[in-house]
């Protein structure tokens, strides 16, 4: 058992536990093992069959006594040993989580009705404008018709929440609805109508108040209410408001300041599954890629999709590295992260007139207005890291922070340094992730901070930062992706597109606990923070799914999830393509990096047409995938017990909104199935593209679909036909996109075909190298 996890929460802050503050993408993450305790327990989680139907019991009691039976006799004694059940699942997994030695996990392993066991890993985390970008607006189009998110329960599982922190009062939000069965018992949260659930499932800690703020800014961008005067540090003030500020919040703290456990997310799951949330938003993640079999996270997912939860999680913070996505099972909405057109503009002048426009997150400066000399380290490569050793004294530092602590900088300014302009690290481009270094700091580009590097080898440079206090919107271009975001190829099924999605998820400005420090004493209350990770792009995901659950209850996950993926907006704000980190075209791999497109809430709640999938397609999924024996571990449902009785699904087969095929020959077809739920009488054309590669091509049969009521089912054929020129198989993955045309609607679906190489296996470009993940633990 060696479970160790790269460290996923990606923050731009300096909070009061540099524990998570992980900054760097490119240096390798602190390494830490398991969750042993003194006894030389550690937490196993423990797969068993159902109990018995022979209970007289409630349910719980029922599944916690047969549970139970499964551990060490001392346990049932009551010695004063500490608790060896820690969790007893009922609704996530047929199962357990425990503290066992060795031996006693053996002795388990033995008793009749056992499946298996797998060690607990430790799993990591992962706006006054957002809305506004989004194309939301008050008293207007879908905030008006759902209500913003009326009636619709939103789980986050995370660190816990400030339950005092404005973004959580309940002005102008009704009751819960009566089906709901969560509660704030056995917390001192202050619940409203707005904040209507929350628990600890850390054993032996029941304070959720989050310690960390992590779960405080997830749950204010999914739901969080209306708050006038929001700002970090005197920017960005406007009224901070969640993606759907009328739905209900419920907190699932699963996460500490050093993780999230497996069996504690869990915990989380099956409760929130029992209280009747409809959306789970999950910013944490693995980045190991565990078999579904031996994923609890994508277990117990399957059980909340199952039972009509639409289940949001982060694709990761691992890229520009190809295939290093956590969350990639076809039940979930896998989330990557962008860029909003909003910047914190800071503008450096140069002694020859040019004026380069950096970004500042702390704006109150002295240096501000006064020229300095500039100076840059050639010698040392411009580190910032030796940049403190030389005479900087009254000069402003021009430097790469590259794998050093962000600590470096204040070294440089305790020297006596005027000012520090950062330049971005290589991988990271134009991802500017901002980060609050306290007074006169500016971070600038690669791009910019070449132009610099470049005046800094003149004679006698001088440069003049102005902090302005200017908050700049309609940046151009935006969104761009991430440069943290995890990219495909998905590991785990090739088959299917994922990420699914893209969101805004660098320098989000949402809600944070004034009880957690930022850099200074400057804690105003309200307080808000600015952080980035696609653990902030996943919660306005989550949000435009209580949206569209808001205006269509009836609709299953995978309804909604298609809807928000048909819809998303393929071209930036200039009209051309989204850029990645360093401004070049995703064009060729650009799925595999963001998904679909950018989330457009507006067209997601109205998609004309969905592709819908039950839970007995994602059954036959798993049977081709990996086969009969995952059925009672993963699907639990008694009418789908025998792979022999489900529909053969290959991964490509899957009814998904998206299309991508291993092409082994050609000509090679998949069918698929859309549901209409736009106008009854409506009928659509398909346009489908594919990349400049005249030797193959798609086509679709029937070209047109002539649907007569709601609700009706059309089912059609895409085929890939055509040779595989030297020309296709240089180019490893052809792109392009099949769309459903109609007066009123287009439904489009991205198209990945990969081409089989010459002789070894295709190894398309890759913008960076990343390992992948460690191989199973179990
Ligand atoms: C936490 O749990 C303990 C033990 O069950 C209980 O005594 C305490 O009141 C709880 N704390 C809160 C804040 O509910
Ligand atoms: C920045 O400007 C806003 C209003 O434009 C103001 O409320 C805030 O105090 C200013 N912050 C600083 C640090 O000057
Ligand atoms: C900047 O201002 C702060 C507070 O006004 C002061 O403590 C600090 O010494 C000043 N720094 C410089 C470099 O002048
Ligand atoms: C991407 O952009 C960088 C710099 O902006 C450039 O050096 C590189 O060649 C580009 N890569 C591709 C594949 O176009
Ligand atoms: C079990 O599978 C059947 C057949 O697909 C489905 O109708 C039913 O909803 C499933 N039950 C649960 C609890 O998922
Ligand atoms: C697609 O549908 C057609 C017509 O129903 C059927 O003949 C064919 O076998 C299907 N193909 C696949 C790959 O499911
Ligand atoms: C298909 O869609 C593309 C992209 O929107 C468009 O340029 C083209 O004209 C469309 N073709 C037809 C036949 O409608």
């Amino acid at each position: 058992m060696a479970s160790l996890l790269p460290i996923l929460l990606l923050t731009a802050f300096l909070s009061s536990k540099p524990a998570l503050c992980y900054i760097n993408p490119g240096a390798t993450p602190p390494q830490k093992i398991g969750t042993k305790s003194s006894g030389g327990r550690a937490t196993y989680i423990v797969f068993v069959e159902p109990p018995p139907p022979l209970g007289h019991g409630d349910g719980e009691d029922d599944h916690r006594r047969w549970h139970e039976s499964f551990l060490p006799l001392s346990e049932l004694a009551g010695s004063d040993d500490e608790p060896r059940l820690v969790h007893s699942y009922t609704e996530a997994v047929s199962g357990f989580a425990a503290r066992l030695t060795g031996g006693e996990l053996d002795a388990v392993s033995k008793k009749p009705g056992f499946v298996r066991a797998i060690p607990d890993r430790t799993l990591q985390l992962m706006t006054t404008h957002t809305p506004e970008f989004l194309g939301l607006r008050k008293d207007a189009g879908l905030w008006r018709d759902s209500g913003y998110g009326k009636g619709v329960i939103v789980g986050v599982l995370d660190t816990g929440i400030d339950s005092s922190h404005p973004s959580f009062d309940d002005r102008g939000v009704p009751p819960p609805p009566a089906r709901w069965k969560g509660s704030c018992r056995d917390t001192d949260a202050r619940c409203n109508n707005k904040l209507i659930g929350v628990k600890s499932f850390i054993p032996g800690d029941n304070d959720t108040s989050d310690g960390v703020g992590h779960g405080t800014h997830t749950a204010s961008t999914a739901a969080g209410n209306f708050v006038d005067g929001a700002a970090v540090n005197g920017l960005g003030v406007g009224t901070a408001a969640g993606i759907a500020p009328g739905a209900h919040i419920a907190m699932y703290r699963v996460c500490t300041v050093e993780g999230c456990t497996e069996s504690a997310l869990l915990g989380g799951i099956d409760e929130a599954i029992k209280d009747g949330v409809d959306v789970l938003s999950i910013s944490l993640g693995s980045s190991f890629a565990a078999d579904y079999d031996k994923d609890p996270l994508a277990i117990g997912a399957f059980s909340a999709v199952s039972k009509g939860i639409v289940v949001v999680c982060a694709a990761g913070n691992n890229g520009p590295a190809f295939a290093t996505l956590s969350n990639e099972a076809p039940w979930m909405v896998t989330v990557a992260a962008s860029s909003v057109d909003r910047r914190f503009s800071a503008p450096t002048r140069l002694g020859d007139g040019r004026v380069i426009d950096g970004e500042a997150l702390d704006q109150a400066s002295n240096s501000s207005g006064k020229a300095y000399p500039l100076s840059y380290s050639k010698e040392q490569a411009g580190l910032c890291e030796i940049a403190d050793t030389g005479d900087i004294k009254g000069k402003i530092v021009l430097c790469k922070l590259e794998g050093s602590p962000p600590t470096v900088v204040d070294n440089i300014k305790r020297g006596g340094a005027a000012g520090v302009v950062l330049i971005n690290t290589d991988l990271l481009g134009y991802t500017t992730i901002l980060r609050d270094y306290g007074s006169d700091v500016v971070q600038v580009t690669v791009a910019d901070g070449a132009r610099m590097i470049e005046y800094a080898g003149s004679r006698n440079p001088v440069a003049t930062i102005t902090f302005k206090n200017r908050t700049v919107l309609g940046v151009r271009p935006a969104p761009t992706l991430a440069a943290f975001s995890s990219r495909g190829p998905s590991f785990l099924n090739v088959g299917i597109l994922k990420p699914d999605i893209m969101a805004p998820g660098l320098n989000i400005l949402a809600a944070w606990p004034s009880s957690v420090a930022r850099t200074d004493a400057a804690a105003a209350r309200p307080s808000f923070n600015v952080i980035s990770g696609t653990s902030m792009a996943t919660p306005h995901v989550s949000g435009v799914a209580a949206l569209v659950k808001s205006v269509h209850p009836d609709w299953s996950p995978a309804a909604i999830k298609s809807a928000i993926l048909t819809t998303s907006d393929e071209v930036d704000n200039t009209g051309g393509p989204i850029l990645d980190e360093q401004h070049n075209k995703t064009m060729l791999f650009g799925p595999f990096n963001t998904g679909a497109g950018h989330v457009n809430p507006t067209r997601a709640a109205d998609p004309g047409l969905v592709y819908d999938i039950g839970v007995a397609e994602y059954a036959g999924f798993l049977c081709t995938l990996v086969g009969e024996y995952v059925l009672p571990i993963i699907v639990r449902n008694s009418s789908l017990q025998s792979c022999r009785d489900l529909p053969r699904v290959g991964q490509s087969h899957l009814n998904y909104p998206s299309i991508t095929v291993e092409l082994e020959k050609t000509p090679f077809t998949v069918n698929r199935t859309v549901t209409n739920v736009g106008p009854a009488e409506s009928t659509y054309t398909a346009n489908v593209t594919l990349a400049a590669e005249a030797s193959l091509k798609l086509s679709v049969s029937p070209e047109t679909l002539v649907f007569s009521k709601a609700g009706e089912k059309k089912t059609f054929a895409v085929t890939v036909s055509g040779r595989f020129t030297k020309a296709a198989q240089a180019v490893a993955v052809l792109e392009g996109s099949l769309r459903w045309v109609s007066p009123e609607h287009v439904v489009r679906s991205p198209v990945v075909l990969y081409i089989p190489v010459a002789s070894a296996p295709p190894s398309p470009p890759m913008p960076a190298v990343g390992t992948r993940r460690g191989d199973n633990w179990a």
